[in-house]
């Protein structure tokens, strides 16, 4: 039973929606938004209270950018949280290649970075009592109507991981869609090697499917928001049957933390070649990802940026 669910980027798209989703069910007795915009994160918190008549939502301000960050708001926090969904992240902003001070640049640090140091420090206080989900993506096994690269490593090392954080493994030029892809990949695999190291606690890798009536459009790169702002999402996506709207892309985050078929370690998403519809176990469609040494690898590649 999960009664106190932790959702990081809860302002707005698929985390606000889920949030809301997650209010309605009579077990949820607290629900913690955590946001990067206190401005923000109120208005959120409002909305949600007047959408489902109950007072059980608190603000955590956190970037899940920074470490630092991240570290303040856990020490600041009380109480066991049974569900902790992780699912701030996107394209990176304007500047998805630029590089933070933790040594990854910006695309790759609002996807993982902050979300290791949360899950850690909470692992480390004995806060998290049931599970753990990623917000992952069809893009982590690659989605070839839409242009995105299966990610095809040559080693799947450590350092070969690491690059794809540091954004040296796209060479000169970083195209955004391609790495969120690989990024993706790189959580994924963390998530199936903590499931290995907390058996006692689920995680469980959901992708929310492509979604419209989220906000994620708008903070892509420019070229990124044109495409999808304007031609992909209402028009292209739609005609062809691969989109769905936020509430179904927000049932598969709460299904992925209340049904005990989808197994800890697992990566669940679209049937091969689509982006909704069904939920199937991915380690069938790239059974790469289903490498141990792999995802353990992904593990200590992540680790390599957090002090
Ligand atoms: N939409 C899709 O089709 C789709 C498909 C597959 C996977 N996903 C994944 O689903 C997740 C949610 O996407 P969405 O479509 O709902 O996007 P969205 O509407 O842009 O929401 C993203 C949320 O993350 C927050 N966020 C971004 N950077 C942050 C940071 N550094 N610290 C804290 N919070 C931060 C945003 O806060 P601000 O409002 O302050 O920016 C916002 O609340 C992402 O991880 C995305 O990669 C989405």
């Amino acid at each position: 039973m999960n009664e106190s669910i932790l959702i990081t980027g809860a302002n707005a798209g698929l985390g606000k929606e889920t949030a809301r989703q997650l209010a309605l069910k009579a077990e949820t007795k607290r629900i913690i938004l955590a946001c990067r915009n206190p401005q923000k994160a109120e208005i959120a918190k409002k909305e949600l209270e007047e959408s489902t008549g109950k007072q059980i939502f608190e603000i955590m301000i956190m970037d899940v950018s920074d470490a630092q960050s991240v570290k303040k708001a856990v020490s600041e926090l009380d109480g066991e949280i049974d569900a902790v969904i992780l699912n701030a992240g996107g394209m990176g902003g304007r500047t998805p290649e630029k590089m933070t001070p933790s040594g990854m640049n910006e695309l790759a640090s609002v996807n993982t970075l902050g979300h290791v140091v949360l899950v850690d420090e909470l692992i480390k206080e004995g806060r998290i009592k049931n599970v753990v989900m990623l917000a992952s993506s069809e893009a982590a096994r690659g989605i070839k109507k839409m242009g995105m690269m299966r990610p095809a490593l040559k080693t799947n090392s450590t350092e070969e991981l690491a690059s794809i954080l540091d954004g040296t493994y796209f060479g000169d030029k970083l195209d955004p869609m391609q790495a969120y892809g690989h990024v993706k990949y790189v959580a994924t695999l963390w998530m199936s090697s903590m499931a290995r190291k907390h058996p006692s606690i689920k995680f469980v890798s959901m992708s929310p499917g492509s979604t419209s009536g989220t906000s994620a459009a708008d903070n892509a790169p420019t070229m990124v928001k044109f495409m999808f702002k304007y031609i992909m999402m209402p028009i292209v996506l739609p005609l062809r049957g691969m989109v769905h709207k936020v509430g179904k892309g927000a049932a598969r985050y709460v299904d992925a933390i209340t049904n005990n078929n989808y197994q800890s370690g697992g990566f669940y998403a679209s049937e091969e070649s689509k982006v909704v519809g069904q939920v199937v176990d991915q380690f069938k469609i790239y059974p790469v990802m289903a490498n141990p040494e792999f995802q353990d690898n992904a593990h200590q590649a992540l680790h390599k940026f957090i002090p």
